[in-house]
């Protein structure tokens, strides 16, 4: 099943169909290129098999499983991430609901909501947008229901940037600097005075461009489940067992990237106000990364075709790549691990905060189906 036998929308490049609008949905650290993951479920899937990623971040595999007509099973434990994920397998189907409670989250806030908690705050959000964070964090019911989950997602997204892209000072869109890092460079940088945004008027705008070409055509399918927790204990059964395993594992060290996006956690409700740098954020020592590893690949290899493809992109540091490969060699039984390097094409994330240290990049681990497997498979698909 090599061949590109089922082409799916490209989601690629560009802004034009409703399919690569969304596929961008949520500034995340550590994504892979959604191209990435079409091209695997291109290759190792027929319509109808099911696509798993028990680490699906923003959701790029189930989204590109989706647009393909695949179904698709996925975790992601990080709450942010997951908001991205599932509005973009379901977006709500009504922008004008959406922009509704856009206004009626502006209308919930109190005058209490304005004032901000810290110096952090004061300098990042000027109080219309700060009033309207808060209400949206006491308001939302972002894990019930696909209008509040869209709300949120969009909130998310627009949370901070480069003035005046978002709704914030002057930031990262990635990833979310330390307080006192900002409010330290606001100050030195002359911005010493947030932006003056109207949050309604500003969001409103982002709902028209974003819904401007509609949803993806496959949104909401049935057969699409991105579950928030721990896919160590919370991976949904899948309709078929999954023909392809497509995930990138977090690195050894980092886990769930819960300090990059601590900003975007306290926006919906999730974090505080000011961060706390606690352990649950970080694997402490390999034996406990290892075992979160064994545990999630064991859950994920219960769900799976015993034949199945599995692309596995992980950080090429010993450190991730010594833990993950046996454990993925364990998995293929007599079938061979191919190993090839993927290498970063363009600056990192971590290069854009200034450390130029040679990066060894990032490493694809494969294991395909048998040959017998797809041939058996194939005959099934197309009878
Ligand atoms: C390298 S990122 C994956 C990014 C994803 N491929 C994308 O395109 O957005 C790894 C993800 O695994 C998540 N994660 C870590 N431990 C997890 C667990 N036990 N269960 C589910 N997700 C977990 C992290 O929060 C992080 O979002």
């Amino acid at each position: 099943m090599d061949a590109l036998t089922n082409p799916t929308p490209d989601c690629g490049t560009g802004f034009a169909t409703p399919e690569a609008r969304w596929a961008r949905l949520g500034p995340y650290y550590a994504m892979f290129p959604i191209r990435f993951a079409q091209d695997a479920v291109d290759r190792f899937t027929e319509p109808g098999d099911v696509v798993l990623d028990p680490f699906c971040g923003r959701g790029t595999a189930p989204y590109a499983a989706m647009v393909a007509g695949r179904d698709a099973v996925a975790c992601e434990i990080n709450p942010v991430a997951w908001v991205y994920a599932a509005t973009k397998t379901a977006p709500a189907s009504d922008p004008d609901a959406v922009k509704d409670r856009i206004g009626d989250i502006a209308k919930a806030a109190k005058p209490k909501d304005r004032e901000p908690e810290s110096q952090f705050q004061q300098l990042a959000f000027c109080p219309k947008v700060l009033g309207f964070l808060n209400a949206a964090r006491r308001e939302l019911r972002w894990r019930d229901g696909t209008t509040d989950r869209t709300v949120a997602a969009l909130i998310l997204q627009y949370l901070h940037s480069k003035v005046p892209q978002g709704l914030s000072n002057q930031m990262r869109h990635c990833r979310a600097m330390a307080p006192e890092y900002c409010v330290r460079w606001w100050n030195e940088n002359g911005y010493e005075t947030p932006p003056e945004v109207d949050p309604i008027s500003f969001l409103n705008a982002r709902v028209d461009w974003r819904y401007r070409k509609g949803i993806p055509e496959r949104s909401h399918s049935r057969g699409v489940t991105v579950t928030l927790g721990d896919s160590a204990t919370d991976l949904v059964e899948p309709p078929a067992p999954a023909r392809l395993v497509v995930t990138s594992p977090p690195y050894s060290g980092v886990t769930d990237y819960g300090v990059d996006s601590w900003l975007r956690l306290w926006a919906i409700g999730e974090g505080p106000a000011l961060p706390k740098w606690d352990t649950r954020h970080k694997h402490v020592g390999l034996a406990k990364y290892r075992t979160m590893l064994e545990r999630v690949f064991a859950a994920t290899a219960a769900r799976a075709h015993p034949d199945a493809a599995w692309l596995v992109r992980c950080d090429a540091r010993e450190r991730t790549l010594d833990v993950v490969l046996p454990i993925l060699s364990d998995i293929a039984g007599e079938r061979e691990v191919e190993v090839s390097p993927a290498p970063f094409s363009r600056p990192t994330q971590t290069s854009l905060y200034g450390d130029r240290a040679d990066k060894p990049g990032e490493i694809d681990l494969l294991v395909r189906p048998t040959t017998a497997t797809v041939a058996a498979h194939r005959g099934v698909a197309a009878a």
